[in-house]
């Protein structure tokens, strides 16, 4: 049946109703639908649009209805969208007054208030996993603060690195998407609530009261605006494609390192899967579903973005598609980063190949070109002195390890006899000095500034969630539980 539409002398077609719809889709969004529903009750009462009784009996029926929901006994699909089950139920409960609720509002202002509240819960969420994923890698870099490997470009043997050092790399990155989801937190969580249909209202509604209610710091400005935006929902779900894409780099170097032409990792057997045919595979299913699912949140960023595409101000129905893919992608994210950080702690070097690996590819020929320069040479000539040396060692089948004081006197008299200290890796790192290198020195700095961001993050959510949790306890005492869905 029809709950709005009073104009309309027909009941809407049955396939027009399952097409328009998105019950199923927005039903996950009632802890706050009813939140949303109890604040604007609350601020209709300070304002005087609605009698204490009356706001009390709407409070009450909310509550049951938070009960209900939670516990299951409301079946959502014979409703069109969780603002009008809500609405209805409410009309069950608390019979005529129920009506008076929806004044100064209209579901064009209550999706969207949904939608922000689900998403800054999602974000800290989300937040939350990112940190514990730069535990995991902080944690993996001081096991083995020593340990030397080659770092890559091309993937071709570049350099000696510290596997620390790579480990914070990673660190760094995962860094930048929580800082990108806090610098988008001001604006997602700023209430919506009020702009009515699209131009705000005649009543003499309060909506800095129901902010208040909401414990959101500010409002909206603009009620076209409000009721057409969703760009904050595009640009939390861009970020979180963007840490799944890191987490699919994250995922391939597991992925290549474990496999047998590196040989660098063992996955804890816990974290590997087997092979229906061949019983020798150890498979590395967790890293390729990580770089996997990653193509999906890129794909839901996609979807949003097109469904945008061209919309004309202000509230277009096409909008109702931006759930699935939010949800979706918020959802993903999250799995995949906590999965990541347990994948993180279940890998255990191999330090044997490590050491093997560190002997080809000619690493420290920089560091000798470098000596050179400090010598006095230009660098480009060191550049071709030692490209020779190498190229001379390679025919040869031999390692720059190898390197003999007759080999350096036969290309250049530049070259010293200390420069055979330079061909070792370990001491290539020690002099990677440079700020931001790979020097122990510079490592440990990183891995301290490391642990005062998490530090600080986790204490930024953990007040963010206390605020927020305390001004929903307040209208609903004992139910915090619903709102992580
Ligand atoms: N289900 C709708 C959505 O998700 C809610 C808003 C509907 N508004 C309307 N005027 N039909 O966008």
């Amino acid at each position: 049946m029809r709950l709005w539409g009073s104009r309309m002398k027909k009941e809407p077609d049955e396939e027009v109703t399952s097409f328009t719809t998105s019950v199923m889709d927005d039903y996950v969004l009632y802890p706050f639908d009813v939140w949303g529903s109890a604040a604007h009750c609350m601020m209709l009462e300070r304002v005087g649009l609605l009698e204490g009784t009356e706001s009390a009996a709407i409070l009450e029926g909310l509550r049951t209805i938070m009960r209900e929901l939670t516990e299951g006994t409301i079946d959502p699909s014979s409703h069109e969208d969780i603002h009008s089950l809500v609405e209805s139920r409410l009309h069950e409960l608390i019979g005529e007054t129920a009506g008076k609720l929806h004044a100064g509002r209209s579901r064009n202002d209550q999706i969207v208030l949904d939608e922000r509240l689900f998403l800054r819960e999602a974000m800290v969420t989300v937040g939350h996993e990112i940190t514990t994923l730069l535990h995991a890698l902080l944690d993996k870099a001081v096991t083995y603060p020593k340990l030397v490997m080659p770092g890559y470009t091309h993937l071709q043997p570049a350099q000696p690195v510290l596997f620390s050092h790579h480990m914070m790399a990673y660190f760094a990155m995962f860094r930048r998407d929580a800082e990108r989801l806090r610098d988008a937190l001001p604006r997602v969580n700023i209430l919506p609530l009020g702009a009515a249909a699209l131009a705000g209202t005649n009543l003499p509604i309060d909506r800095a009261e129901t902010a208040r209610f909401l414990a959101f710091p500010t409002v909206q400005g603009n009620s076209m605006d409000i009721v057409a935006d969703r760009d904050f929902i595009l640009e939390v779900v861009g970020h979180c494609a963007l840490a799944a894409l890191h987490l699919s780099r994250l995922a391939e170097e597991i992925v290549l390192w474990v496999s047998p032409g590196f040989g660098f990792l063992e996955i804890d057997d816990a974290f590997t899967t087997g092979s229906s045919i061949m019983p020798q595979k150890k498979n590395p299913d967790v890293a390729e579903l990580i770089r996997g699912k990653s193509g999906e949140s890129v794909s839901g960023w996609l979807s949003l973005a097109v469904t945008l595409k061209g919309l004309p101000l202000t509230y277009n129905r096409d909008l109702q598609q931006d759930k699935a893919p939010m949800f979706r992608v918020m959802r993903e994210v999250t799995d995949s980063l906590h999965l990541a950080a347990r994948l993180v702690d279940h890998i255990t070097l191999r330090e044997d190949t490590i050491a093997r690996a560190l002997q080809e590819g000619f690493l420290t020929a920089t560091d000798i070109a470098e000596y050179l320069v400090e010598q006095g040479i230009p660098f480009r000539k060191a550049h071709s002195l030692v490209g020779a040396l190498v190229r001379d060692l390679a025919s040869q089948g031999r390692t720059l390890a190898e390197l003999r004081k007759e080999d350096l006197a036969s290309v250049s008299e530049g070259f010293y006899e200390d420069i055979l200290v330079f061909s070792d890796p370990a001491q290539s790192v020690e002099r990677k000095r440079s700020y931001g290198g790979t020097a122990p020195g510079e490592v440990a700095r990183q891995v301290q500034e490391g642990r005062m961001f998490i530090e600080r993050e986790e204490e930024r959510f953990a007040e963010l969630r206390l605020q927020w949790k305390k001004s929903f306890m307040k209208i609903f005492p004992g139910e915090e539980d619903v709102m992580r869905g």
